[in-house]
């Protein structure tokens, strides 16, 4: 096992993140030196769980934990508040109370959940985030924002709750499909067209950099922006490069176009709805990286259809919509603007 690397989150709880790999049967003695000995209400799905939950289990028990597991149906049409409502189910009944926590170990669909739920169970119980997807490690465990979807559109309910712990074992990404893994690079990707014009370059060509310097620093990046906003007012909306057009796109394939997919799909249109509102023309640098790892570009729908979607987007605010748009590698700007902008923005780029 690796010496790990720690990054900490000072916002409205301070949290360690840790990067340890090989680390994850040290997981107990990590929660050890932080918690005292309590209940913890494991949430993971039908993938994760045979590969990891033994581990985890049982290094929490050697440190003096009591564990009870909660298993859910890979996959984001699980990510319902009636699972929610059956995790809370299965705490109330193994009698998990306010000085007990509850600990995610999965991807981004069961940290978003176990979140919420470890937000509302008892007014707020503290959770841990054992991220085991690259989209999950770099974005959705770190900086509490937690939520579910409804038949509406993806997040609609949700609440902010910082984790307590973060705990990320690298060598558990091994184990991911290969779509699964390029969905993350979509997240790695977007850190560099925002905020990092070095993490992009060394980023711009799959398998040529040290993947865990990689996420290292992604996780720094978005410390640094959570710490600044923590409640999504203004500069953290920049991490959401390619999410309104993304998001659209996945509701309107009934999520068969992935999470990770449609967001590089989304900044490409971020890029090119850019150059139609008067920013230079990164499209063609976007869409080459992009392509780079494999991902489809074309977007198969219409400006009209993504524009009925996005119009329920929880990003949007009365009549205006504010979109993160690229003005150069590195560096992305917020642009609010009347949704119908958008719309004769979206139609312009020939969608
Ligand atoms: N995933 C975007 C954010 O955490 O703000």
């Amino acid at each position: 096992m690796e010496t790990p690397t720690r990054i900490t989150v000072n916002a409205s709880g301070k949290y360690d993140i840790l990067l340890r790999k090989g680390g994850l049967s040290h997981i107990g003695d990590a929660v050890a030196e932080r918690f005292k000995p309590c209940k913890i209400a494991i949430l993971s799905d039908d993938k994760v769980f045979p590969l990891y939950g033994k581990v985890v289990t049982e290094s929490l028990e050697r440190a003096g934990f009591s564990t009870v597991s909660h298993v859910i149906e890979n996959g984001e049409q699980s990510k319902t508040l009636d699972n929610v409502t059956a995790f809370i189910g299965t705490m109330v009944q193994a009698q998990v109370t306010r000085t007990d926590m509850v600990l995610a170990l999965g991807g981004g669909v069961v940290g978003d959940m176990a979140g919420f739920a470890a937000a509302i169970y008892l007014r707020g119980i503290p959770y841990i985030q054992v991220p085991t997807t690259l989209m999950a490690a770099v974005d959705s465990s770190v900086g509490g924002k937690t939520a579910v979807d409804i038949s509406s559109g993806k997040n609609l309910i949700g609440a902010f709750h910082q984790p307590a712990l973060v705990y990320l074992d690298t060598d558990t990404l091994s184990s991911l499909d290969h779509d699964v893994m390029r969905d993350g690079f979509a997240e790695v990707l977007k850190y560099g067209f925002i905020l990092d014009k070095e993490l992009a370059q060394v980023t711009a060509r799959p398998g040529t950099f040290d993947l865990e310097q990689v996420i290292a620093r992604c996780i720094s990046i978005k410390r640094d922006v959570v710490e600044q906003d923590e409640f999504d007012k203004g500069m953290r909306g920049l991490l959401n490069l390619g999410h309104t057009f993304g998001h659209a796109i996945e509701k309107l394939s009934g999520f068969t176009i992935t999470h990770g997919s449609a967001v590089a799909r989304g900044m490409v249109i971020a890029a090119k709805v850019g150059a139609e509102y008067g920013l230079p023309n990164l499209t063609a640098q976007i869409t080459e990286i992009i392509k780079a790892y494999g991902f489809d570009t074309d977007c198969p729908y219409s400006a009209d259809e993504l524009y009925d979607v996005i119009l329920s987007d929880k990003k949007r605010s009365g009549a205006d919509i504010t979109l993160v748009l690229p003005e150069s590698i590195g560096h992305c700007v917020l642009r609010k603007m009347p949704a119908t902008q958008v719309l004769e923005l979206m139609i312009k780029t020939g969608l």
